[in-house]
């Protein structure tokens, strides 16, 4: 049988309920999420429980990552699921404030990463994201002061961009990148996966299908530019209209030209339809 977590929902209620998980020296890790919750947040979880004693996973739909043009209004939200899931793997607590929470009345600041949150990628589409990101990463990290915090890989530019925050501000969290866990055909786990069509379903795993065949290619010293346009080809060929598709150095986010500049990770962000999906892959 599994325990039901304990859930917060006030920064007092929050900081009572870490008191006592904290005793005895625990070390603590948190999952942050906007619930929605799929296989690939269930392997976040699983990963913190290997590397902490206690685990809370956070349940926040952050209205100032989205644009007014954007899905805020429409984004899944499964509570019922999500909490039955969480107890499922044993999770501590859930931190589930609400807008007024996170957000209450005069709240007037925001964080603006730099660094790989100008990369020229996400930020070119979205700009108002990785601000809403930092702020309120920020404000999770400081409210629940966990020794780690895991991150999926799926979101690489925001693993980036939260990694160079919590060094920069010296939030004392260690942040944990967790691999993308992906469907039977290579689509990437994702809450906004429900948006697509039967006919787009069908179509979406060619985005990894193109990661993987890139990433091939370069692994087997394949001139850089030829094998990003045959990259570009494939995807645009399946009916997506393509926001970018780069070859990155992995670490900095910053332009690669050729195979001897270091890691690298090709990233990539299409829409089919109205359904935007993002993907990446180390090569
Ligand atoms: O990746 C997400 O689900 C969100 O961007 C995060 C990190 C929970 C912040 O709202």
């Amino acid at each position: 049988m599994s325990r039901s977590p304990m859930i917060a929902r006030t920064v007092p209620a929050l900081h009572r309920t870490l008191d006592r998980l904290r005793a005895r020296k625990a070390t603590v890790a948190l999952v942050p999420t906007m619930g929605a919750l799929h296989d690939g947040h269930v392997s976040l979880v699983r990963l913190a429980r290997r590397r902490a004693s206690r685990v809370v996973v956070s349940i926040f739909v952050n209205p100032t990552q989205f644009a007014p043009t954007e899905d805020f209004g429409s984004y899944p939200r499964t509570w019922k699921s999500d909490a039955a899931r969480l107890a499922a793997e044993g999770v501590d607590l859930i931190w589930n404030p609400d807008a007024g929470t996170m957000y209450p009345d005069g709240f007037a600041t925001r964080i603006v990463p730099e660094g790989a949150a100008t990369a020229n990628l996400e930020d070119r589409f979205r700009p108002h994201f990785f601000g809403g990101v930092a702020t309120v990463v920020g404000k999770l990290f400081t409210q629940v002061r966990p020794n780690l915090a895991i991150f999926g890989e799926k979101d690489f530019q925001q693993l980036r961009v939260v990694t160079q925050m919590a060094r920069d501000l010296d939030l004392g969290v260690k942040v944990v990148g967790s691999p993308t866990v992906r469907e039977r055909d290579g689509l990437a786990m994702s809450s906004r996966n429900v948006y697509l069509s039967p006919e787009e379903r069908l179509k979406a795993p060619v985005l990894y299908r193109a990661l993987k065949e890139s990433a091939r290619r370069l692994r087997a010293g394949d001139d850089v530019a030829a094998t990003m346009a045959g990259g570009v080809e494939m995807i645009v060929a399946a009916g997506f209209v393509l926001d970018y598709f780069e070859v990155r150095h992995a670490g900095t986010l910053a332009p690669v030209g050729a195979r001897g500049d270091g890691p690298m990770r090709i990233l990539v962000a299409a829409r089919l339809g109205n359904t935007r999906l993002i993907d990446n892959i180390a090569v």
